[in-house]
C-alpha cells in the first residue's frame, strides 16, 4: 500500500516536471534567425560578403529561371551600368530587340513593349480622367494588352526586377522546386502569350 502511494507520488512529480519543463522550453536567440548569432550583441556580427559575378557581358553563363516566367537574374558583371536614368540606360544598348541578336544577348521580350493599363488622361487638377470624366479610384483602371512602339515606362528601370546574384556560402535551404510546363521555359519566357491565362 505504502509502496503504491510512493509510486503514484513519484509518477505525479515526474509528470509535473515534464509538463513544466515543456512550458519553460527556452528558444535561444541564436536559433531564431538565419544567422547564428546573439541578437542583442551585434557589434561583432559580420555579414556575408556580397560577391557578384565578374564575367563580362558576352562571356557569362545564364542562370536558370527560378520559376516559369520569372524575371531572369543578370548573369554578367554590371559594373558601371548603374544608375539607370531617363537618358542613360546601358541595358537597352545590348538588349534592345533590334540589336540583341548581334550582341548575343537575350532580346527584351514583347511584354516590356506592352501596356497593361488602359490609357487615361490627367485632368488639370492632376486627377485621372477617362473621356473627360474623373476616375474615382485608380484601381478601377481596366487591364488591357496594348502593344507599344517603345519600351513601356513601367519597364524602364530594369534593375527594379532584374538583379545580379551574389555567390554566398550562407544560402538558406530552399525546398521550392519549380515546375516548368515545357523544358525550354527554364531558359526563356513566354509571358505575353499566356498573360490572359486564368483571366479570360
Ligand atoms: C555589353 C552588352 C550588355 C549590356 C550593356 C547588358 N547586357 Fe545583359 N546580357 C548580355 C549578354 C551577351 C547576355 C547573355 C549572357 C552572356 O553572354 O554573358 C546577357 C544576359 C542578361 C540577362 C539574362 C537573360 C537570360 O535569358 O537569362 C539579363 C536578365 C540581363 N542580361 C540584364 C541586363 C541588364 C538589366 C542590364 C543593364 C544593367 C544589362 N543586361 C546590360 C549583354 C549585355
Ligand atoms: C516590372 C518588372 C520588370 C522590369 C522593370 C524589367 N523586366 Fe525584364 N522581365 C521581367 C519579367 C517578369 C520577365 C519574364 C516574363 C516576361 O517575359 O515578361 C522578364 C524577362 C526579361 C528578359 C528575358 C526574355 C526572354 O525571352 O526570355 C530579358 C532579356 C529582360 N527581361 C530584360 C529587361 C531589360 C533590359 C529591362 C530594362 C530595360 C527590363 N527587363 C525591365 C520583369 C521586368
Amino acid at each position: 500500500m505504502k509502496l503504491g502511494k510512493l509510486t503514484l507520488s513519484l509518477f505525479t512529480a515526474a509528470l509535473i516536471a515534464t509538463i513544466s519543463f515543456a512550458e519553460t522550453k527556452i528558444i535561444k536567440d541564436e536559433s531564431i534567425g538565419l544567422r547564428k548569432d546573439n541578437l542583442y550583441t551585434e557589434d561583432k556580427v559580420v555579414s556575408d560578403e556580397t560577391k557578384y559575378k565578374t564575367d563580362p557581358a558576352g562571356a557569362s553563363t545564364k542562370i536558370e529561371r527560378a520559376f516559369e516566367n520569372a524575371p531572369p537574374m543578370i548573369p554578367h558583371d554590371v559594373e558601371g551600368m548603374f544608375i539607370i536614368t531617363s537618358d542613360n540606360n546601358q541595358c537597352t544598348a545590348c538588349h534592345d530587340p533590334a540589336i540583341a541578336a548581334s550582341m548575343g544577348a537575350t532580346p527584351i521580350p514583347k511584354s516590356h513593349y506592352t501596356s497593361f493599363r488602359e490609357a487615361v488622361e490627367l485632368s488639370k487638377d492632376g486627377n485621372l480622367q477617362r473621356d473627360g470624366k474623373a476616375v474615382a479610384n485608380s484601381s478601377d483602371l481596366k487591364s488591357v494588352v496594348k502593344p507599344l512602339e517603345t519600351l513601356s515606362n513601367a519597364r524602364f528601370n530594369c534593375s527594379a526586377c532584374h538583379a545580379p546574384q551574389s555567390d554566398s556560402a550562407n544560402v538558406p535551404k530552399n525546398n521550392f522546386t519549380p515546375e516548368f510546363r515545357s523544358t525550354e521555359l527554364n531558359g526563356k519566357s513566354n509571358l505575353i502569350d499566356v498573360i490572359g491565362e486564368g483571366v479570360k
